[in-house]
């Protein structure tokens, strides 16, 4: 990282596309009888996870140039795989194919990497079980997952956390149970697979935070648009934010309103940022431009944000760190439950450029940072892409060319994020 230092970063980009949504794509594809596409996907550790275990069940998967074809017998049509299906690092092809392949009634037995061996799945496989699903997890509640045919009835579910990843797994299994599912959310979590199912023809019915669907639908066939991934944009926002002389302009991104949490936070601050939507079919997706800004404020976040932001708050730790005063994060505690608990890792691996901290079970205060001072050159990213990355921004704002210990995770989400700031730096 060293040559990023003492630059600004100006000029346009493109970020790799969304993950949620290509997660998504993939599974919904490998579901509908025939060829679908999915242009501009993610292609990442995570997601190749899910097109591997989708290949393991019968689906021809080809990718050409920025394009995947996927080719499915349909949904009736897939196959037991012969071998156990490895998740890697991926909570959301984990859980998300929990309630897909419980839905299918496929046997199958699921694990992932050492984050994900301690990850729970308890909250999936409940309502599942509910839903009559035959699940069994190592201690009641960890990979590896066992899954065994069961007939599926719905249920009406009242979500108590708010979590994409298992709101998504009862819909999945909803499709193929007896009645109508229904999932009530206490704050709305991204809503990407809702807008994905209706886009590969399922009646499904979204009412403020209820969502209902009926079983025994199936999918057809789609062409897929995947935009920018606005979770790996959120780097570079808060890099052109915080380094001077910085303008940024990231195209074809994301502009989901449940996932755009980030960008009314850079309002609350006095962030200098413009927004164009270009298009809200389906997905929204537009241009957002960061310039860099000398009179930064605070946020204080909590409630129905948090779910629309819950990706970007170790970034937005840094951003905080900038403010004029302190900057509050309420309402947070399923950071504790990512790929490491995040609110553990900002607060250790940010304190050590001299940040400081006021820590709560489900957030934390970052007071403004006064004087940049490495107490440790030795950063740990706990193979999690998105404090790797955290680490990479901060370590660029403060010039400092910092040692952390494994950043080979970065390509869960983002393979060429120093690739891009190679092509945005310039000297200043
Ligand atoms: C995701 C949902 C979120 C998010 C994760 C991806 C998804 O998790 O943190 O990175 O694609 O559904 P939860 O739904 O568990 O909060």
């Amino acid at each position: 990282m060293k040559s990023l230092l003492n630059h600004k970063f100006t000029g346009s980009i493109k970020v790799p596309g969304d993950k949620s949504i290509t997660h998504r794509a993939l599974m919904m594809s490998s579901l509908a009888e025939g060829t679908s596409t999915i242009k501009s996907p993610l292609e990442s550790d995570d997601t190749f996870r899910t097109s591997e275990i989708m290949s393991q069940l019968g689906v021809s998967i080809t990718n050409e140039a920025g394009m995947i074809t996927v080719t499915s017998p349909g949904a009736e049509n897939l196959k037991t795989p012969g071998d156990i299906l490895y998740t890697g690092n991926s909570g959301t092809t984990t859980r998300l194919l929990m309630g897909l392949l419980a839905g299918l009634g496929i046997n199958a037995t699921m694990e992932g990497d050492s984050s994900i061996a301690i990850r729970p799945m308890d909250r999936v496989s409940g309502p599942l079980g509910e839903m009559g699903a035959d699940i069994s997890l190592k201690d009641g509640k960890y990979p590896p997952i066992k899954i065994k045919p069961g007939m599926l009835n719905a249920i009406e579910y009242n979500m108590p956390v708010a979590s994409a990843q298992v709101k998504s797994a009862i819909l999945f299994a909803g499709l193929f149970a007896d009645g109508e599912t229904i999932v009530h959310e206490q704050f709305k979590s991204r809503d990407h697979t809702e807008t994905m199912l209706k886009q590969f023809g399922v009646d499904i019915m979204v009412e403020g935070l209820t969502v209902k669907l009926q079983g025994g639908q199936s999918l057809k066939p789609r062409d897929v648009l995947v935009p920018g991934d606005i979770s790996s944009a959120a780097f570079l926002m808060v890099l052109a934010a915080i380094t001077e002389g910085s303008d940024i302009l990231i195209e074809d991104v994301s502009l989901n309103e449940t996932r755009a949490g980030i960008i009314d936070v850079f309002r609350q601050m006095n962030a200098d940022i413009e927004v164009n939507k270009t298009s809200s079919e389906g997905e929204a997706i537009g241009n957002i431009r960061v310039k860099h800004s000398e009179n930064l404020s605070s946020f204080e976040l909590s409630g129905d944000i948090i779910p629309r932001l819950i990706d970007e708050i170790p970034v937005l730790a840094v951003l905080g760190a900038f403010g004029s005063s302190p900057s509050v994060i309420k309402d947070a505690k399923e950071l504790r439950f990512k790929e490491t608990d995040r609110l553990r890792a900002v607060i250790d691996e940010l304190s050590k450029f001299g940040i400081r901290f006021e820590e709560f079970d489900d957030g934390f205060i970052v007071h403004p940072i006064t004087e940049i001072k490495l107490t440790d050159n030795d950063f740990k990213g706990y193979h999690d892409h998105r404090i790797i990355m955290m680490l990479l921004v901060m370590g660029i704002a403060a010039g400092k060319d910092i040692n952390i210990d494994d950043p080979s995770a970065i390509s869960v989400s983002y393979p060429g994020f120093l690739e891009d700031l190679e092509q945005l730096k310039q000297a200043r």
